[in-house]
């Protein structure tokens, strides 16, 4: 992987693969922006090295269609405040219209692009699609680790056909994860969570090989139809939308005995007040332990700014299932594809 910092970028139009999939309210507004914040020295950067800056991301899942609340202007809004550089918003992706707006740029001027996944071949990888997006730029940057584990046309199909370089916040990624992947201070716990049990079940099963105990709670926990000594799953519940006082317990216990902690998902509907306690529990005992602790993915990057306890995490990831499979020791596309062309 060659860092963004041997790039040559002056005057060059650079395509910059961001993860701007923050979380969302009902309405789209956006909920927590800390993933736009930790872009902000990578295009602080190219904008001072003269380059043409054109970010890229996708919002959400608008399966290939044009979703009004998932255009990215709060996107562009938030940059801005940032910022306080002028960002334009292209209407789209890919097309003449977005050509020209291009070809028009200055040195030093920053373009957004619209929602990638407005177009069903973003996640379809499809080659024209990724040879469409690389026409409008001399510089590929990859910036979005938390989507790494995607193969989608702007993480894997665009390293093919552009110079590509991992941007300031995927190498930190993916040294900080190397070095707890490699030398964790034992006991590893691992506490997972949430809602999607297509990409939990998979981490917990790989997470018993390399974990001391995993603990899981959140609706899998519901789910989940395995058992193993190192699994500890939740022995009450608060009517099934949070974990009980007495898993609570169990629980906080074991991640004070913890030398590494990597925590991904909510214990419950953390979001309504009366489903909050577990995740709140959980989320202060992890905060307050000696261990050296990470977290990653949206949700669990949402509590933990609900709750205040940023700054007392050793690293948060982007990458919700990125980290996991990166954690588990599988090879992530998106960075395969960045050390493979170039
Ligand atoms: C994330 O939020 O974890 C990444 O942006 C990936 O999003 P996805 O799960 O919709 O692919």
């Amino acid at each position: 992987m060659r860092s963004l910092d041997r790039a040559n970028v002056k005057n060059k139009k650079v395509l910059v693969r961001c993860d701007f999939n923050c979380p969302l309210d009902e309405k789209g507004n956006i909920l927590d922006d800390y993933d736009i914040e930790r872009t902000i020295p990578t295009i602080e950067y190219l904008v001072q090295k003269q380059a043409k800056v054109i970010l890229m991301s996708h919002l959400d899942e608008p399966e290939g269609r044009v979703i009004e609340k998932l255009k990215l202007t709060p996107i562009q809004d938030h940059l801005f405040e940032y910022l306080d550089l002028s960002i334009s918003k292209a209407p789209d992706c890919i097309g003449d219209n977005v050509q020209k707006i291009i070809q028009e740029m200055l040195s030093g001027e920053i373009l957004l692009l619209e929602n990638l996944r407005f177009h069903k071949e973003e996640k379809e990888n499809n080659e024209n699609f990724a040879k469409e997006l690389a026409s409008l730029g001399d510089v590929f940057v990859n910036e979005a680790f938390g989507v790494c584990h995607r193969p989608h046309a702007s993480i894997v199909g665009i390293p093919k056909y552009l110079p590509s370089f991992a941007g300031f916040l995927l190498q930190k990624e993916v040294e900080t994860l190397t070095n707890i992947l490699e030398k964790p201070r034992r006991p590893l716990i691992a506490i997972l969570g949430g809602v999607k049990a297509s990409t939990k079940i998979p981490a917990i099963e790989r997470f018993l090989k390399i974990a001391d105990f995993v603990l899981v709670g959140g609706k899998i926990a519901l789910e989940i139809k395995l058992s193993h000594k190192k699994l500890i799953l939740p022995e009450d519940y608060n009517k099934d939308l949070d974990i009980g006082e007495k898993t609570i317990e169990i629980f906080k216990k074991i991640i004070q005995e913890a030398g590494s902690l990597v925590w991904n998902g909510p214990m419950g509907y953390f979001e309504k007040e009366e489903f909050e306690k577990g995740t709140k529990e959980i989320a202060m005992a992890i905060a307050n332990s000696k261990a050296f602790k990470i977290a990653g993915g949206g949700e669990t990057s949402l509590a933990i700014s609900k709750y205040n306890l940023k700054e007392k995490f050793n690293f948060i990831s982007v990458g919700g299932g990125a980290m996991l499979e990166f954690l588990a020791g599988e090879k992530l596309p998106g960075l395969e594809a960045l050390s493979f062309y170039h």
